[in-house]
């Protein structure tokens, strides 16, 4: 049974999914130091209890990029969402989309943003890496605004790929991952036959599609490894204003200097992350960087935040800390493995009671209300 977001979603998901999968969405880089930081970090900031502030009528309601949120939340790019439910992608986003708040595909999905589109009434937002081959990103770009994509989120903490050793030991990769992986399939049948069977193809839909030809998870890791680009600065992401004249938001800042230089890149948006402590482990957590950050371009741009938040608690302390919106990585996607759209469905309802219930006890009757002032200040910042 499900009770609480945080955890039960999370057990229920390792008792679903082969173990290559479980860890590789549960681990993160190196000794996983960023990874339980973000975690630690955010669930330690007292929040400041009030009372007898007659709180009877509360608004979650949130405007973002000319785009009416039922609560400051959105779901974060993550890729390979296919593979932990059948057709995950269409799953999550039709979950997002009757709960009233965005969906981003990431650019490593398995389902191509031709299938994810068309599956719900809203606008969908859709991440993109920087990547060598500009032929394929610009064949993104077009095809995201061909099917109405609103939000554009260009994620720049992966010029290589962090070393994630749990994925060695969990036979995602090293030696003799696939016959591991087949081994581990047979031995989770919910999942084996839900998404080893019914949920193909088991592809990287948007890439296929571009290349023409489909690209199973081992061309997964090679296409990514040789396709980052080191060598990328501010003046590689100018093209893309050609091509992109809607919202482009930047994710993976986490220092108040390249914040600033968001501002100056004319960015509509930063989302502060440390991509779930899955990159450089050892770097300051989301909820340390975000006041400085806040500091520096608070109401020069959008300021979004993700890495471990698992609560509707951690979302008010996110904009508390100075956060405009918040989005869920690793908590929506446990909900997903677990039950699927329902899943995701009710880790959002979760969350929003959550947050009223903190809301009501922190005395902010809408999200321009939470601040500071909403945390115990020698505590929590
Ligand atoms: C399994 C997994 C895959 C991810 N894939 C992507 C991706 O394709 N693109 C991206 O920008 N971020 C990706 N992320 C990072 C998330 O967008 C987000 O920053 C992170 O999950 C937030 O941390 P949290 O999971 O602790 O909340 C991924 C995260 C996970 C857990």
């Amino acid at each position: 049974m499900i009770i609480s977001a945080s955890t039960d979603y999370r057990a229920a998901a390792q008792r679903k999914l082969p173990p290559f999968l479980f860890h590789y969405i549960d681990g993160g880089a190196y000794a996983e130091y960023t990874l339980r930081r973000n975690v630690e970090d955010l669930a330690g900031i007292a929040l400041r209890q009030r009372v007898l502030k007659n709180m009877s009528e509360l608004s979650l309601e949130t405007k973002l990029f000319n785009e009416t949120l039922s609560m400051p939340v959105a779901l974060a790019p993550v890729g390979l969402t296919g593979m932990y439910a059948r057709r995950g992608e269409v799953q999550a986003a039709r979950a997002a989309a009757s709960k009233g708040v965005p969906f981003t595909l990431s650019t490593v999905s398995v389902c191509p943003i031709e299938e994810v589109a068309p599956a719900i009434d809203r606008p969908m937002w859709f991440q993109l890496y920087v990547l060598k081959d500009r032929g394929f990103m610009k064949n993104a770009l077009e095809r995201a605004k061909a099917v109405g994509v609103t939000t554009l989120v260009f994620t720049v903490d992966m010029p290589v790929p962090g070393a994630r050793y749990r994925d060695a030991h969990s036979g995602m990769s090293g030696p003799n991952a696939s016959v591991r992986r087949m081994l581990q399939a047979v031995t989770h049948p919910a999942w084996a036959w839900d998404v080893g069977l019914f949920g193909r193809p088991h592809d990287l839909g948007n890439i296929s599609t571009y290349r023409g030809h489909p690209t199973g998870l081992e061309d997964y890791i090679g296409w990514l490894g040789a396709n980052f680009d080191p060598s990328i600065s501010w003046k590689d992401l100018e093209w893309i204003r050609e091509f992109w004249d809607g919202p482009m938001v930047i994710k993976g800042i986490l220092d108040p200097e390249d914040a600033r230089d968001a501002v100056k890149f004319g960015a509509d948006g930063i989302i502060v992350s440390n991509h779930g402590g899955r990159q450089l482990d050892g770097v300051l957590s989301s909820a340390r960087a975000l006041p400085a950050i806040a500091d520096a371009v608070k109401g020069e741009l959008t300021i979004l935040a993700d890495s471990g938040i698992r609560t509707g608690l951690d979302v008010v302390r996110m904009i508390a800390l100075g956060a405009d919106s918040v989005l869920l990585g690793r908590a929506f996607v446990y909900a997903l493995a677990a039950d699927g759209e329902a899943g995701v469905r009710n880790l959002l309802e979760l969350i929003e009671k959550e947050m009223r219930v903190a809301m009501v006890l922190t005395g902010a009757k809408s999200i321009g209300e939470i601040s500071a002032d909403s945390l115990v200040r020698e505590l929590g910042r």
